[in-house]
């Protein structure tokens, strides 16, 4: 059955097809203990939402090319490394429904292999000369680093305001979800002006995207990793922040305790959940989402009509109404 996401490949698909072969292959090594976990990852492929970002944006603003291919491998392979290192960082045992890296082989070789699929990328970019794509990446991943280690700090005072939170998930998901967007049109156009746009683009629906992310924490649902982790984790996210703001004093200090001193406790975490439901916080934060959404399809409306615009209006959708 063709899913909603099939749908909006449509005017990309052939580019999509070629471009997961060419994945598959970049992603094999010599040495077999990397080639085994190598393919334990292409097998459990995600939903690729940043190579579908690139293709449509290049045909957005130009003619596709082999320039916009490796576009969408350096920032598969970014993303793909960031993931394995991220479920280090968080703790996490499973990722896309099946076990993360580090939950079989453990954290030393989890973070060798993200090393390796990220310098694949750059060497990609590099071998074939497309160095605005390499700048654009580099200064993704530097920010995702940053963002990372700012909500370590913020896990570890719990005095984080919204505006600290936008910022560490501008930092730490959409600066790579813009760069996707930006360099899928810098292989097209080289209107500086326009590549800008495709990066703002980005940006607002990279925020809605970790918004939604962050409000899978909260839900009930299987979504091929765990959930109530950034609880357990001490992260703070936009619900949890609303709420604590809304709350009176004494049980703002109750909650910041429970997080603070029992973020292991299952029924305390539980608590926490059902106070930020009873604050509001997921209504509230779902308002937020939806208000970064029409900022993204604001910038769409400036191009003229055709296939590629319609499948990324359907795409800012599908990003704050998927199921995982
Ligand atoms: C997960 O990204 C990491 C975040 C930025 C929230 P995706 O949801 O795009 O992960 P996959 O690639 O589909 O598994
Ligand atoms: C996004 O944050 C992580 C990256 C930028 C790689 P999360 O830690 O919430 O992502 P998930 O939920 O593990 O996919
Ligand atoms: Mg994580
Ligand atoms: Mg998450």
């Amino acid at each position: 059955m063709a899913t909603e996401l099939d749908k909006i490949k449509e005017p990309v698909s052939k580019e999509l097809k070629e471009f997961e072969k060419h994945f598959k292959d970049l992603m094999k090594s010599s040495v077999p203990l990397l080639d085994k976990i190598t393919y334990y990852i292409v097998q459990k492929k995600g939903k690729q939402v940043r190579p579908i970002l690139v293709f449509l944006c290049a045909k957005i603003c130009g003619q596709i090319n082999p320039s916009t291919d490796v576009a969408a491998s350096l920032i598969e392979l970014s993303h793909t490394a960031s993931l394995v290192h991220d479920d280090v960082v968080d703790n996490a045992y499973e990722r896309r429904g099946f076990f993360s890296i580090n939950a079989l082989w453990k954290n030393k070789i989890a973070v060798l292999v993200g090393d390796f699929l990220l310098t694949k990328g750059l060497q990609v970019a590099l071998e074939t000369k497309n160095y605005k794509h390499l700048q654009a990446v580099s200064t993704a991943v530097q920010q995702m680093a940053e963002g990372e280690l700012l909500q370590m700090e913020k896990a570890r005072k719990l005095d984080i305001d919204e505006s600290i939170y936008y910022e560490i998930i501008r930092q730490k998901t959409a600066s790579l979800i813009a760069a996707a967007c930006s360099s899928g049109a810098a292989s097209t156009t080289d209107d500086d002006a326009l590549i800008q746009k495709m990066w703002l683009f980005g940006e607002k629906l990279g925020v809605a995207f970790q918004i939604k992310d962050d409000l899978f924490d909260y839900g009930d649902e299987a979504i091929g990793k765990p959930r109530g982790i950034d609880i357990k984790e001490k992260k703070m996210t936009l619900p949890l922040i609303f709420s604590l703001n809304k709350a009176d004093k004494s049980t703002k200090n109750k909650i910041i305790n429970y997080i603070k001193n029992d973020s292991e406790n299952e029924e305390k975490v539980k608590e926490v959940i059902d106070f930020v439901k009873s604050m509001g916080g997921l209504i509230y934060a779902e308002e937020v989402m939806k208000r970064y959404q029409s900022e993204a399809i604001e910038i769409l409306q400036s191009f003229p009509k055709n296939d590629a615009r319609q499948s990324l209006e359907q795409l800012v959708h599908f990003f704050t109404s998927r199921k995982n």
